[in-house]
């Protein structure tokens, strides 16, 4: 139903059932022009380009997440090219080497998971880990542990990248938080454009992390934060755009921020994906897909999946061995665990010499399901 949009990639593709958009979600046909546009542009523009990029580009995709995200305040929004820049940065408005105690999950992505185990390694910053299995009660858990002290930093995943499933909502532990300064992040990644979401109750005090590559089909380059409005961050990690509008002030003295989301801004950068992203907005808005229509989508194609799988009775991939708490509290990947690391490698290139993309990490296997897919594609998956 929506192939034609990405008739580009299908076509570079032939055969190829691609069922790892978790991991890089297909470009719609749309983003290519929008590449072109941005040489174009650049040609056009030359050093002219950061004021027109600046007044019209980002207040243009700005203006599209805060529409997806049902924020008031746009300009709230700050870009970098990945989530890790934005996510450290956030960790630099802590005064260096100061004690920190920080509380996350056993399922955030390597960014945060690496970073965090890395700033272990300096003696004096404690990173509490709750599991997330098993999931039924990870709600109160999760809680719990929110309550139990006063932390300096949550970091929660919006949807687990090794299991997909969806974290409890803020509203169910944030008034759990205790003391205003606490840091606190929601990595997105796997909820932007997947999930229909609102931010607003949450906009003026959690920060929402989230990217272009999955499901806003943009490609990399283009990740963003929501910074909550209820603060001015100052950053040590900061970089010249964080102050762009006062460069001709003298600099000299403490240092300036802006008093919106730009003060988590760096400096400069490629913003070619920012026009691949505002073609997808401006795609989305012209075929009426929100959030909610694309996970309609999606919800059937997982259903149309489930069913084949049924009929294969397949002792590795099947409802026992997936991973989920409740289906309509989940992502856009099937996560199915069973056997060991080498077991599923060996499965995920069987189907790979049979024309079906996966991803694993681990003992798990993962199936996602974009756009790009009609029903009757699973049917190409088999397992013997
Ligand atoms: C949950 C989650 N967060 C973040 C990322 C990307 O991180 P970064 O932008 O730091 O490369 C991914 C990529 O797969 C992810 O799954």
């Amino acid at each position: 139903m929506y192939k034609k949009h990405y008739s580009r990639f299908l076509a570079a593709r032939p055969g190829l059932l691609h069922c790892a958009p978790h991991s890089h979600y297909y470009w719609p046909d749309v983003t290519r022009d929008a590449q072109l546009r941005y040489w174009d542009d650049s040609a056009a523009m030359a050093d002219d380009k950061w004021g027109y990029l600046f007044a019209e580009k980002v207040p243009a995709v700005q203006q599209g997440i805060a529409k997806i995200l049902n924020l008031t305040d746009p300009q709230q929004i700050v870009f970098a090219p990945n989530t890790h820049e934005l996510l450290y940065r956030a960790i630099t408005t802590f005064r260096y080497g100061r004690d920190l105690a920080i509380l996350t999950t056993d399922a955030e992505f390597h960014s945060f998971n690496r970073q965090s185990r890395r700033l272990e390694e300096r003696g004096n910053v404690e990173v509490v880990r709750v599991s997330t299995e098993p999931f039924a009660t990870f709600a109160e858990r999760w809680r719990d542990a929110v309550a139990s002290r006063q932390w300096d930093m949550i970091f929660i995943s919006q949807i687990f990248y090794n299991s997909g499933v969806a974290s409890p909502e803020p509203k169910q532990w944030l008034d759990a938080v205790r003391g205003d300064d606490t840091l606190i992040m929601v990595d997105g990644y796997h909820g932007f454009g997947a999930l229909p979401t609102d931010w607003s109750p949450y906009a003026d005090r959690v920060f929402y992390l989230a990217g272009a590559y999955k499901y806003a089909q943009a490609g990399e380059g283009c990740c963003f934060a929501v910074v909550p409005s209820n603060h001015v961050f100052r950053p040590e990690y900061t970089g010249w755009f964080a102050d762009f509008s006062s460069l001709a002030k003298p600099q000299e003295g403490s240092v300036g921020y802006a008093n919106d989301g730009m003060c988590m801004a760096g400096a400069t950068v490629d913003l070619s994906a920012l026009y691949r992203f505002e073609a997808v907005l401006k795609l989305w808005q012209t075929e009426g897909l929100t959030p909610a229509r694309i996970l309609s989508y999606v919800r059937d194609l997982q259903q149309a999946f489930l069913q084949h799988i049924d009929t294969l009775k397949d002792p590795r991939v099947n409802r026992d061995t997936l991973l989920a708490h409740d289906l309509e509290r989940h992502g856009h990947f099937f996560t199915f665990r069973w056997g060991n690391a080498e077991q599923v490698t060996e499965l995920a290139a069987h189907l790979r010499e049979r024309g079906v993309a996966t991803d694993f990490r681990n003992d798990r296997l993962r199936f996602g399901f974009a756009l790009y897919h009609n029903a009757e594609d699973y049917q190409q998956i088999e397992f013997d």
